[in-house]
């Protein structure tokens, strides 16, 4: 595997690669690497003739300061999973490298009713800033193919509707892989690793709570429902952010359920300082 810090380094690697016949495939991560990326990096060893992995910890998305210092980094250990993976170039720029007049917004994207719900009502500016990354990271890869995990539904929505927008959505194909889970269902995370081992055995509540929306989606009023899936968190010591169903096309938040639309539940919730998140089609 080779290493670029470099943007124009890597650029230049690139032009000699694309001679139009080669597809590259682009894994963006911020590192503290899992089974979760690796899989995105096998996805795209079956398609691709090239696979760009990076790493790079935008502080930009970090809307709480506290997240952002804790963010765990695991650099060397992410190189060997990446080589072992048989990834072919990372690309793994310093902060200067990506914003040199500093991290603050210098464009901004349409996303619309995405960016007022869920993670964008509870991190505000968070969509934002990793739509100029992902903006950012295009530019100098230029993919053939984007490879993203699910577990980040509403962020592979808001990418969906940027990449429209940059008029990049004929060029580069959007793949979303399935979310990888621990044997007790817990969503594979960077941020799993903060959790100590007390709190490690109860987050699996989350994924509980989102089989028993499931498990038990009927037709009507979904208040009752969504409340019990809230109760499993707290007896867990999560504290919920929020706990919601929405239709799965666009995020639509769904009080009462017709029977027919797909829906998704989506969770987000606290352990002491750890912030989770994952969701689930439920039908
Ligand atoms: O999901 C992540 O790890 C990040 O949000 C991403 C897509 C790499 C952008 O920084």
């Amino acid at each position: 595997m080779t290493i670029f810090k470099k943007t124009n380094d890597l650029r230049f690697f690139l032009t000699g690669f694309t001679d139009r016949t080669k597809k590259t495939g682009f894994v963006p991560t911020m590192g503290a690497l899992h089974k979760g990326h690796i899989s995105l990096i096998t996805e795209s060893k079956k398609t691709d003739d090239l696979t760009v992995c990076s790493i790079f910890i935008n502080p930009a998305q970090f809307n709480d300061p506290r997240d952002f210092e804790k963010y765990p980094v695991t650099i060397e250990k992410d190189i060997l999973m990446l080589e072992q993976a048989g990834c072919d170039i990372l690309f793994l720029p310093l902060v200067k490298e990506i914003y040199p007049a500093g991290s603050g917004q210098d464009k901004q994207y349409d996303l619309g009713y995405l960016e007022t719900i869920l993670e964008g009502r509870y991190r505000p500016g968070h969509f934002q800033a990793v739509g100029m990354i992902i903006d950012k990271l295009l530019t100098i890869i230029h993919p053939n193919n984007l490879y993203l995990g699910g577990k980040d539904y509403q962020q592979c929505m808001v990418i969906k509707k940027l990449l429209h927008q940059l008029n990049l959505d004929k060029t580069i194909n959007l793949k979303i892989c399935n979310t990888v889970r621990e044997a007790d269902g817990l969503a594979m995370s960077s941020r799993n690793m903060r959790l100590n081992s007390e709190e490690r055995k109860k987050a699996s509540a989350i994924f509980n709570a989102l089989e028993l929306l499931k498990l038990n989606l009927e037709m009507g009023s979904l208040d009752l429902l969504k409340e019990k899936a809230r109760n499993i968190l707290y007896e867990n010591a999560f504290r919920p952010d929020y706990v919601e169903i929405a239709d799965a096309a666009n995020l639509k938040i769904i009080p009462n359920w017709d029977g027919k639309t797909k829906v998704v539940g989506l969770i987000a919730a606290y352990m002491n300082e750890v912030r989770l998140i994952d969701n689930m089609p439920l039908n």
